[in-house]
């Protein structure tokens, strides 16, 4: 988060999966929590829910290409709420998945219109804790994460029983730790 930054081993420690994106471009994820993904996702899939993956593992390079071009399109104060700064992002992991969603058909993927579909992410984050995933940017808590309400940003902490829990309890991770 933004008080703890990625330890230089991390790249050493943890195992990447090599997996296309929704955009047909080379994406990497921890291999237990990809496995997760899918599953999640198929379930999602028999409630007429469909999501897809947009962002996942994220070198500290690609994450200061995220960050230089969300200034670029929206300015220093809106990209300080809504991405990490390089070396301090939950991306740099590969435990956290973008999604965005699909319906009838259509891509939904601008963060603005991401937003608008409360009903569709009701339905995904009832199911994320069963999969081993947490809700990472609560609405309300941002304060606590240091960044604006991400519906999207889903982080995989593997254990279900705690997943529940913190889902349950509407806490942050920052929360549950201390
Ligand atoms: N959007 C999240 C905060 C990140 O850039 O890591
Ligand atoms: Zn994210």
């Amino acid at each position: 988060n933004k008080e703890h930054e990625i330890p230089e081993y991390w790249d050493d420690v943890v195992e990447l999966e090599d997996v296309k994106d929704i955009w047909g471009d080379d994406a990497k994820v921890e291999k237990e929590a990809l496995m997760q993904f899918f599953k999640l996702k198929q379930d999602l899939e028999t409630e007429e829910i469909f999501i897809e993956l947009d962002s996942a593992y994220r070198s500290v390079k690609r994450q200061q290409e995220v960050w230089d071009q969300f200034e670029k399109e929206y300015g220093i104060e809106y990209t300080k709420k809504t991405v990490a700064v390089p070396k301090l992002s939950e991306h740099h992991t590969g435990l956290a998945i973008d999604v965005c969603l699909r319906k009838n058909g259509k891509l939904i993927y601008e963060n603005a219109d991401m937003l608008k579909e409360k009903a569709i992410f009701a339905k995904v984050h009832a199911k994320l804790a069963e999969y081993g995933f947490i809700l990472r940017y609560l609405e309300g808590k941002e304060d606590i994460t240091g960044y604006s309400y991400e519906p999207w940003h889903l982080r995989y902490i593997g254990d279900t029983k705690l997943a529940k829990e913190i889902m349950d309890k509407g806490i942050t991770l920052e929360e549950y730790i201390s």
